[in-house]
């Protein structure tokens, strides 16, 4: 695979790295060149020992165009779909961009998956959790049915930001950032929409179908420097009629990103970092002895298996991966209604018969 990475921040230096432990060319592109002198000298030989010269730095400006079999969009929220959109003319094999997909105002979502089917380029969402390895066995369980009828799924990530601004010591703050701001796909809402995505993630593979209902409460800050929602608390109902709780947030310490699935026999625990550097699947099943899976992993390893991932999926059934795009844009349609729920103090039904756009969306 020949990568093309947009963004040399904080997740354009995980992917470049990434490539390279697989053995991959990389080049690596940022309109600021601040940031690309300390991709260079800072961010990439502090976190993985040494710099690469293999991996090609350019301004935007002078990126070389076409010949990649992958372009990555590591870039701020905001800025996701027109540059997936233009990356589509450079025919690669697949564009893998980053979570959240866009801001809640969805715009230009639906246009680019129209865009990307008509001329056959696979599109993937960063939501790395779900095809890590504790969340594929959690979800295998769940498929095996032995759970019974599932009764609710609860879902949190609660994650003071302060570690996000540990990794950009250059950023004074949330103003500095998308991260300030919930329209550019900041805030809880955003930027823990991981939690979310595992929700939608669990429930389909626990037969429940979509998510068609949502009820939120969003607690903002709100100043003169910034706009971004701390806390996204959302009640969420699936097609096959089974409600749950989805939490992120953005003020919570020690950090829990956790899941919970009851079913009528048994239940599933799935926890990520419970001890630093390790995820753990929990099971309690019936007639068996409960399931303690504990999965070992760096920082590094999670996009290592995510680039992986997409290299099979590439291979196979792109579609039938889950962090296809059609799965970002299930995604972004819930945040966007947990948006709107707020916004009204009402539930929003969301119908997917009208595409990944406002439209989709209906205040009871
Ligand atoms: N999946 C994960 O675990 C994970 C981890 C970190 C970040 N992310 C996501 O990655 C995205 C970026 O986050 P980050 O922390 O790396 O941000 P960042 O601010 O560290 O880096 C973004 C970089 O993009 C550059 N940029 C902006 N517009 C550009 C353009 N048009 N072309 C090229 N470069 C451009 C900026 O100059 C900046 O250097 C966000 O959507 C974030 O949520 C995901």
């Amino acid at each position: 695979m020949k990568l093309k990475i947009l963004g040399a921040g904080s997740i354009g230096n995980h992917l470049s790295n990434a490539s390279r432990r697989l053995g991959w060319p990389v080049d690596l592109v940022d309109t600021d060149p601040k940031a690309l002198e300390r991709t260079r000298t800072s961010i990439y030989p502090s976190r993985y020992g040494r710099w690469d010269e293999a991996i090609r730095l350019f301004a935007a400006a002078d990126a070389p165009v076409g010949g990649y079999d992958l372009i990555c969009i590591g870039t701020p929220p905001d800025s996701h779909v027109p540059l997936a959109r233009a990356a589509i003319a450079e025919k690669p094999k697949a564009i893998l961009v980053e979570k959240p997909l866009c801001g809640p105002d969805l715009a230009g979502a639906q246009e680019l998956a129209d865009e990307a089917k008509a001329a056959g380029v696979a599109v993937f969402v960063g939501y790395d959790h779900v095809v890590g390895q504790a969340s594929r066995l959690a979800a295998d369980l769940l498929r095996g049915g032995d759970f019974g009828e599932v009764a609710t799924i609860d879902v949190e990530f609660r994650e003071y930001w302060g570690g996000i601004f540990a990794a950009h010591p250059w950023l004074a703050g949330p103003w500095e950032s998308y991260l300030g701001f919930w329209q550019r796909g900041g805030g809880a809402s955003g930027e823990h929409s991981h939690a979310a995505n595992l929700w939608q993630h669990f429930a389909l593979a626990a037969g429940l179908g979509r998510v068609v209902e949502v009820q939120a409460t969003l607690d903002f800050v709100k100043d003169d420097k910034v706009n971004y929602d701390r806390l996204c608390m959302m009640h969420l109902r699936t097609e096959r009629g089974v409600a749950g709780r989805c939490v992120q947030d953005v003020v919570t310490q020690p950090l829990r990103k956790w899941a919970r699935i009851q079913g009528a026999n048994a239940y599933l625990e799935w926890s990520c970092g419970r001890e630093p550097g390790v995820d753990a699947v929990y099971a309690g099943l019936p007639g068996k002895a409960a399931i303690e899976h504990k999965v070992s992993k760096t920082r590094p390893d999670d996009f290592i298996e995510e680039l992986n991932h997409v290299a099979a999926a590439l291979a196979g059934d792109a579609a039938a991966s889950p962090i296809a795009l059609a799965r970002g844009l299930d995604t972004m349609l819930v945040v966007a209604a947990a948006h709107l729920s707020s916004q009204t103090g009402r539930r929003v039904r969301i119908d997917y018969s009208k595409g990944c756009r406002p439209a989709a969306l209906a205040v009871d």
